[in-house]
Order: C-alpha cells, then structure tokens, then sequence
C-alpha cells in the first residue's frame, strides 16, 4: 500500500496557487507547504512585504504561515522530488494559434507540468488538478504519466477551486463546497481520502462533495457558465427596461425573490469580466462542438455574445448621449478592475470602454485604487489615455464619469466639489448602478444608469 507523507506541493502561483496554498498552511500548521512557479518575479513578490496579489486578509494569512509552513521557490524538480501531494494550479488560457484558436483551452502549460512530475519523480505521487480544465483532460493526464516504466505509479484527483476574486479568502474559509473527483479504484478512492482529510481540517464533511473525475471536471466549467448566463440574462433584460421605463434594480429584486431563482448575482453591469467566465464558457462551447452539440455550443456561445453586446451598447449610449460627439471630450474612467476589491484587470469591461472611447476621440482619464498599474499596461497601446490615482483629480476638467468598477470608495465622494470641477453639461454613466442617482440629478448631472429611465435636464 502506498504511503503518503502530507507535504504539499502546488506547481503555479498565481490567483489561485498563491492565496489557496497559503491558506491551507494557515489553517494547518502541521502541513509544510510549498508553492513553485518559474516566473522569479512572482516568487520574489510572493516572499516580498509586496504581494503579487490583492486579496483582503491575504496579507494576515501569509504573513502568519510564511517561513513557519509555507514556502515559495523557484526550485520545482527539487520540490516535486521532495512532495507527494501535487496540486498544479498552472494557467489554462483560451487558445491564441491552431485549431480552436480563441475558444479552446490552452493545455500546453499543463502538459509541460505534467511531464516535469513524471521527469522528476522517483516515488508515487497525487496530482491534482486545481485549474480548470476540459472535461477528460485527468486521462491525457494520465496517459502521459504512465508512459515511463519506472514502476512509479500517480493517481489523478480533479479539485476544481470555485474561489471569487476579492473575497477569495472569504470564500476558502467558508466554501459553499469543496469538490473532488477521483478514478473509482482502490487506488484512486485512497488517493481522495487523502485529500478529504486536508480540507477536513476547517470544511465540514458534508461540503465536501466526491463524485467520479470527469463529473468535477466538467461541474467546474458549468458552474461558471451557470453564474455568466445570470449576468447575462439580467443584462440582456436591462436593454429591455431602458426602452420602457422599467428599473432593473425593481425587476432583479421582484424576480430574485422567488427562492428558486434567488436573489445573487442579479446585479446589472458594464458586462462580466475576469479571467474566468469567458474562457470557460468558450471552453465549454468547444467542447460541446468537438462531440458534434451544436445547439449546445450555440446556447452557451450566446452568454459570451450578449455579454459583448452589453459592453459595446454601453458605449453607443454615451455616445449618444453626449449629442453624437465624443472628440475631444474628457471622459474619467472611475475603476478600471473587472470588479471590486482587486487590482486584477484580466478581461475587464473597463478595457473595451477604454479602447471604443479612445477610438471615438475621447481624452480618457483612468482612476482605479489598486488597478492603475494593470490598466497601463493593458492599455500600453492606446494613446489619449492618462492615469490618476486621485478621483477628485481625475474628473477635474471631464465632461463625463463613468463608472467601470464598484469600488466602495465612489460611493461616499464628494460629488458636489466633483460637479464643480467639470465641463457642463456633466454627466455621469453608472455602469454598475451604485451611486444615489436622484442626489447626483439634484447636484446638475445628467445621469444615465443601467437600465433604469435616464436623469437627464434637458
Ligand atoms: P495565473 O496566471 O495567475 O497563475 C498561473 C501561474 O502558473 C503563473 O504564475 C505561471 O507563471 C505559472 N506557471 C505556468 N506554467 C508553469 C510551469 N510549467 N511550472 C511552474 N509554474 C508555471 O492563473 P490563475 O488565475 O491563478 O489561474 C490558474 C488556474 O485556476 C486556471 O486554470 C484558472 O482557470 C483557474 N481558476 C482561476 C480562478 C481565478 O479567480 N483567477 C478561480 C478558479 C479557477
Ligand atoms: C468567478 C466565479 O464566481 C468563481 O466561482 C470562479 O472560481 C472564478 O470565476 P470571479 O471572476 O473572480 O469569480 O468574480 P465574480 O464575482 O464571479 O465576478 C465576475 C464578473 O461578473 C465581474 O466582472 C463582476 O463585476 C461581474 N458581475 C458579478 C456582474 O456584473 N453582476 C453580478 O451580479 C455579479
């Protein structure tokens, strides 16, 4: 029978690999925990006083384990030697080249970890797959760890991380569950109680969900296209009320309220963002089309399009708002993070505004308190744009705000100096509906919500 040591590994140190492991380490000391990646400057960060990272409570949790039980290195053979639990947390972006360019996952990370174990190890191993990945991908896992004859045998565990940017070590404390999917063997049965057991230490058993591999495999990928099909669901109905008077805010919650639909993440916006949901979903539309569901594909394909159609429509309203002109105008950007609490930018509606702004000619002013250096380099190419990490700095002199992230901060500014300091007519378009549009109307603003009547004085 094979013996385990619970010494943990995780191979990528990214969103997930970081906060995830280190949180482990934080609620287990009795663990030694140890996150690998090859980019140096990630590592130096993650061992810095300056996470890569922002998460609120990151800092406390790796403060507390770091140097006592958790540990970041560049050194990965000598850390898959030393490990027998391997999470791999690598990325899996949408494909750039070659057949399934731009909906396909990218597994050539993936593929390059899995064969650094199977180069590296001289004894068993668990491996587990914390990235999302398509369905079946544990097999070609596995093929590829079985072609060595060494007599050294892995088994393969799915573990899909359902983590939310922002509340991410909110969402590790105290997770709706914790899903693992595993090979139905003795082997491969063993292999998942080890894994139970890490997460027995703060989860509840009854979280803990096991089923076979491909089911968590693909549970992930749907659980994603499930919470996207709700943004773009109230999305495509906010079009709707802003044709007839209707307020979305007063459909979302009349419609919320029936338990079976639920009151979360009904909140209308700009559009989804993050690195996740798009990729998924076309991961999923692939995936569907590479068995021959083609209605299937087309279902699905249809989020990511009206979550396309939200953020260009966002724009034509300005536009045509601001009487068919945008040249010239100064327009502030307030957030530029695809949502709040995060400096992450990956796929941030924020950067098609930016980008469709500059195209019509507007002088775009970005402000964003934890985003600034993402959003410099996402718009690296793009002239017309300037950085502030001031607000009050930033819309001096605009003729417009637009907000792209709800940052709690814009809630409570001063909105009257803010008036004060721009080109009239102002105006403000509330991308994420939530600023008290009356008391900006009062103030002088044009206000143009998402799906709610506009407040306009003219
Ligand atoms: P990321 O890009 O932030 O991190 C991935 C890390 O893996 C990078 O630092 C990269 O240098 C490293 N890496 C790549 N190849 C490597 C190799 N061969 N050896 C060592 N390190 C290597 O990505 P992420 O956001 O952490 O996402 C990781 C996975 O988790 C993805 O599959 C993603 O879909 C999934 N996921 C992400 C989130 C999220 O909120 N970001 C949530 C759930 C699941
Ligand atoms: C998502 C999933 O929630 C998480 O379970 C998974 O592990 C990774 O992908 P994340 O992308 O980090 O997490 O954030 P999430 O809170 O899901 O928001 C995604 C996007 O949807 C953001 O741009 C957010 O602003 C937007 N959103 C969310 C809305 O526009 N309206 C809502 O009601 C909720």
């Amino acid at each position: 029978m094979t013996m385990y040591n619970t010494n943990i590994l995780c191979i990528g140190a990214g969103y997930v690999g970081g906060p995830t492991m280190a949180f482990i380490a934080y609620k287990c000391p009795h663990y030694r925990v140890t996150v690998v990646d090859v980019n140096r400057e990630r590592i130096a960060a993650w061992n810095s006083d300056s996470l890569p990272v922002y998460e609120p409570g990151l800092d406390k949790v790796v403060r507390t384990a770091r140097g006592r039980n958790l540990f970041f290195s560049t050194e990965i053979e000598k850390a898959i030697q030393e490990n027998d639990v391997i999470f791999v947390s690598v990325n899996t972006p949408t494909k750039t080249f070659g057949v399934g360019e731009g909906m396909a996952a990218d597994l050539q990370y993936w593929e390059r970890t899995a064969r650094q174990i199977l180069n590296h190890s001289s004894n068993s191993k668990i491996v587990i797959e914390k990235s999302t990945l398509p369905v079946k991908t544990a097999l070609a896992m596995e093929r590829i760890l079985k072609s060595n004859n060494n007599g050294v045998s892995f088994d393969i565990l799915s573990n899909p991380e359902f983590l939310a940017e922002g509340t991410a070590i909110a969402d590790l404390e105290n997770p709706d569950r914790v899903l693992i999917g595993s090979r139905d063997t003795e082997s491969g049965i063993r292999a998942r109680d080890v894994l139970v057991e890490i997460y027995l230490n703060w989860v509840p058993r009854e979280r803990i969900l096991t089923t076979n591999t491909w089911s968590s495999e693909l549970s992930k990928l749907v659980a994603n296209a499930f919470l996207a099909q709700r943004i773009s669901s109230i999305n495509a109905v906010s079009a709707l009320c802003e044709k007839t008077d209707a307020d979305i805010g007063e459909v979302a919650r009349a419609v919320g309220f029936d338990s079976r639909i639920g009151n979360r993440f009904l909140n209308a916006s700009i559009g989804f963002g993050g690195s996740c949901f798009k990729k998924d979903i076309l991961n999923l539309v692939y995936l569907c089309r590479t068995y021959g569901l083609e209605e299937v594909a087309d279902y699905w394909e249809r989020v990511v399009r009206i979550n396309e159609y939200q953020k260009e429509r966002f724009v034509l309203n300005m536009l045509n708002a601001m009487f068919n002109t945008l040249a010239g105008k100064r327009i502030c950007l307030l957030g530029f993070a695809f949502k709040a609490d995060t400096g992450d930018t990956r796929e941030a509606p924020a950067i098609y505004i930016a980008k469709r702004l500059a195209e019509e000619k507007a002088e775009v002013v970005i402000t964003d308190p934890k985003a600034l250096p993402n959003a410099m380099l996402d718009l690296n190419k793009v002239t017309g744009v300037t950085y502030e990490i001031d607000p009050y700095k930033a819309a001096e002199g605009c003729d417009a705000l637009a907000i792209m992230t709800e940052w709690g901060l814009y809630k409570g500014l001063d909105y009257r100096t803010i008036y004060d300091s721009m080109t009239k007519p102002a105006f403000v378009f509330d991308g994420r509906n939530i600023l008290d549009h009356q008391h900006l109307h009062e103030v002088g603003f044009n206000v143009f919500p998402i799906g709610k009547p506009a407040l306009a004085h003219f």
